[in-house]
């Protein structure tokens, strides 16, 4: 098989990435990305020089790019990671999430649509998306397959809108589909603005902590290697024209999270208990912030048997360990670009 996988540089897609490549040494793994801030080949380092793997340096953007690529490659199956992930960054550029979240996805349907009309048999394009279309919940109650749509920030809008698209193109082309929709993920190689990596980060400099809002906002985590994991079950046994819900049964408030991170990070850093809360500031709450995400996972629980395979508490160790490890990795990708990035959102 030759799978084309997007946004393999980006922070989940280069763990899916190395787990295909090592496991399928049958199948051929193209990785497609136009290495944005958030695309780093250093993510890559233990695959880069396997025989089953290429890396392709464009964008989903580009229609004409996309289409000479399918008709070069004659791909099997695409893998779709690649979009604009971060809400904070949606909020002040949208149109950069419709172009790439929609009409990157659409650039990929139409060439998938055009290059697999004659046998579609035996192939698979996969949507990666997000807990975030189902906007918000209250204080209880958890989201289902069946959850009505209804995103709340420029980047659950645009990915809500690539996940119509795609069973769109499923109802009336035939194409065959499969979508997941996952919860808040962690782990190494995430880019220091989502809240895990970006907190570890100023600890590590002795920086604020900007809890926005009360810090009671609440999020369902995910160790990215059981994202990973989850991805290659709906890749292989998953339904074709399905959805599957994928979520860590693993809810935490934001302030009780950060509390737990700031304790970890005492310890590690050998610092005395309660130096890494006293960074804690409270900021400007994000606007339209989601207060609380929680999916249920029950579906590919029964149906695939996956769970996820470690606790948050072991997950977070192994996170902070990660990146205590690989200072010269945050080193680069916190250096040009990001500080700009940085004085914007937050000074
Ligand atoms: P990320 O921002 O870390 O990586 C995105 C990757 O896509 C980067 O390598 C970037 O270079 C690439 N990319 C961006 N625009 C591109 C374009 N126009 N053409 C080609 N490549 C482009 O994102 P992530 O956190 O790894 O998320 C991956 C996918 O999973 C996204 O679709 C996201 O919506 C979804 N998702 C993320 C989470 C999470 O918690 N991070 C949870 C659920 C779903
Ligand atoms: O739920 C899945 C989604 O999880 C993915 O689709 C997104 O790509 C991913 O970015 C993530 O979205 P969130 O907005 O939930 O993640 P983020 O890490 O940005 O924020 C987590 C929570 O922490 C949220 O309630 C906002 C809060 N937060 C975040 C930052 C960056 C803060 O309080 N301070 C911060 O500086």
């Amino acid at each position: 098989m030759k799978i084309l996988i997007t946004g393999g540089a980006g922070f989940i897609g280069s763990h899916l990435i190395s787990l295909f490549v090592s496991k399928y040494q049958q199948h051929q793994i193209f990785n497609l990305d136009a290495l944005t801030y958030a695309g780093n080949l250093e993510n890559l380092k233990d695959v880069e020089g396997e025989l089953n793997y290429s890396f392709i340096l464009g964008d989903i953007i580009d229609q004409g790019f996309i289409n000479a690529l399918f008709k070069k490659h004659q791909f099997d199956a695409v893998i779709h990671l690649a979009a604009e992930s971060h809400v904070d960054r949606s909020i002040k550029d949208p149109l950069a999430f419709a172009r790439t979240n929609i009409l990157g996805t659409l650039n990929l349907l139409n060439a998938a649509r055009e290059f697999w009309n004659d046998d579609l048999k035996d192939k698979l394009f996969y949507h990666v998306s997000t807990d975030e279309v189902y906007g918000t919940l209250g204080e209880t109650g958890l989201f289902t397959e069946t959850t009505a749509y209804d995103p709340n920030s420029p980047y659950s809008a645009s990915k809500a809108s690539s996940d119509h698209f795609v069973r769109a193109y499923g109802e009336t082309y035939g194409l065959p589909y499969v979508i997941s929709n996952c919860s808040n993920n962690y782990g190494p190689n995430q880019f220091p603005e989502k809240l895990i990596p970006l907190f570890i980060n100023n600890i590590i400099n002795n920086k604020p902590l900007p809890v926005y809002g009360d810090g009671n906002y609440t999020r369902d985590w995910l160790y990215v290697i059981d994202h990973a994991r989850a991805i290659d079950l709906v890749f292989h046994k998953g339904k074709t024209k399905d959805t599957y819900n994928i979520g860590g049964f693993n809810e935490w408030k934001n302030i009780d999270l950060v509390t737990l991170l700031c304790q970890q990070m005492d310890e590690k850093l050998a610092r005395p208990k309660g130096s890494s809360e006293k960074l804690i500031t409270y900021v400007k709450d994000r606007p339209g912030h989601d207060l609380r995400y929680a999916i249920d996972a029950s579906k590919i629980k029964k149906e695939l048997g996956w769970e996820p395979s470690v606790t948050f508490e072991e997950g977070l160790s192994k996170t902070i360990d990660w990146y205590l490890e690989n200072t010269e990795w945050l080193e680069h990708v916190t250096s040009g670009a990001y500080q700009e990035y940085y004085k914007k959102q937050y000074l």
